[in-house]
């Protein structure tokens, strides 16, 4: 039996839960690809820190140790950023790895560059717990994709401010408590601002449109409003007129996008989204409406998405392609509409 080796850059949330979910089924996952694992290097930034849980793995804060001393089949990322985790990612692509990662904010600005370049390698670049946590988006959306054209997508994207919405309106807590609890339980960000500010719903928004579409809206077009200015008696009056606030995504094929808090009535689909769950609807003319649901955030959640994603790598049938199967099923059709 081959030994697969991987190199985790991260031990953070994402990295912990990667980490461990590895660990813990091994056997079924060597069983699952035929090959035997190796967690070879683990990446971090900080060496003082106490990582007591992390047995017989090497740890260290030099990228060049982490894929170099012995180069890895598989990089994980889970650093979070643009630089370094870019260049690393470059790197690792560049010494023949597959790169998995978690990181919206780059693959949002950078994702078609990454998978080029993988492709130029003849390696995999993939990133399903970019958008939507451990919830199957973009594998979903590539099958139906074959033979479905999604007209709109409405989507609750970022946990962190699903949970403190749903935590405000539950218990009367203020968001500076309950952002608190997001924070404690691994949800948000290492700086929240990008999830209060809505800016990482807007980057996943980014990454689907650029996944469904072929295409990503205009940048500086896009107005994102965020939840950071929600008082919690807006939250509580609107709960006596029966609506729920939620921070929505709304796009369609026309590619106008708008990340905004809605007040939502009990018959809309995602009312009854809660906690930290996130939640995707999509129109499309074949197969009609269909919503996916589930934890948007979170160790286990996102490392659910990150060891599919390992597992997509060495499945023998192609599930990933580069490029999207809406546009090469009409191109003409599909470029006419995104012209005008
Ligand atoms: P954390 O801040 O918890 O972890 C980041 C990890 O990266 C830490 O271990 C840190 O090292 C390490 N790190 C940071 N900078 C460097 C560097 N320059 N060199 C080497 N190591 C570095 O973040 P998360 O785990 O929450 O997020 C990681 C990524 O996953 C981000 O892109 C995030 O957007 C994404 N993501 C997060 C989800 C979540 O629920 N948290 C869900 C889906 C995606 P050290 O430990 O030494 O500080
Ligand atoms: N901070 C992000 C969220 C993590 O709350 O949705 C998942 O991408």
């Amino acid at each position: 039996m081959k030994e697969l080796k991987i190199a985790l850059l991260g031990l953070g949330t994402v990295g912990s839960g990667v980490y461990t979910s590895i660990m813990d089924r091994k056997g079924a996952l060597e069983e699952l690809l035929g090959h035997r694992l190796k967690l070879s290097s683990i990446l971090i930034k900080d060496s003082s820190k106490a990582r007591p849980f992390v047995k017989g793995v090497p740890l260290t804060s030099e990228f060049e140790k982490a894929i170099g001393e012995e180069v890895p089949d598989v990089v994980i990322e889970a650093i979070g950023g643009i630089e370094p985790a870019r260049s690393y990612i470059i790197q690792s692509l560049e010494a023949g790895c597959h790169v998995i990662s978690a990181n919206k904010d780059l693959i949002a600005r950078h994702g078609e560059e990454l998978t080029e370049r993988a492709a130029a390698k003849g390696v995999r670049f993939v990133y399903e717990a970019s958008v939507g946590g451990g919830i199957p988006i973009l594998r979903t959306l590539r099958e139906l994709l074959r033979i479905n054209r999604i007209q709109h997508v409405e989507a609750i994207l970022n946990g962190t401010s699903n949970f403190i919405l749903s935590y405000m309106r539950t218990t009367g807590s203020s968001f500076e408590k309950a952002l608190e609890l997001a924070q404690k339980k691994g949800y948000a960000e290492p700086d929240p601002t990008n999830d209060i500010e809505g800016l990482d719903a807007f980057y996943k928004a980014m990454v689907l449109s650029k996944w469904i579409y072929g295409v990503q809206p205009s940048w500086e077009e896009v107005q994102v409003e965020g939840i950071g200015n929600v008082l919690l008696e807006e939250i509580q009056l609107a709960e006596q007129m029966g609506l729920r606030l939620k921070h929505l995504v709304l796009l369609n094929d026309r590619l106008d996008l708008q990340v905004q808090p809605v007040f939502v009535d009990s018959d809309h689909p995602l009312y009854g989204v809660e906690g930290v769950d996130n939640a995707i609807r999509i129109q499309t003319d074949l197969l009609g409406c269909l919503t996916l649901q589930g934890p948007g955030a979170g160790a286990e959640a996102t490392a659910s998405a990150i060891v599919e994603d390992l597992l997509s790598i060495y499945e023998t049938r192609e599930i990933y392609r580069n490029k999207p199967a809406v546009s090469e099923l009409c191109p003409k059709k599909q470029e006419q509409e995104v012209n005008t």
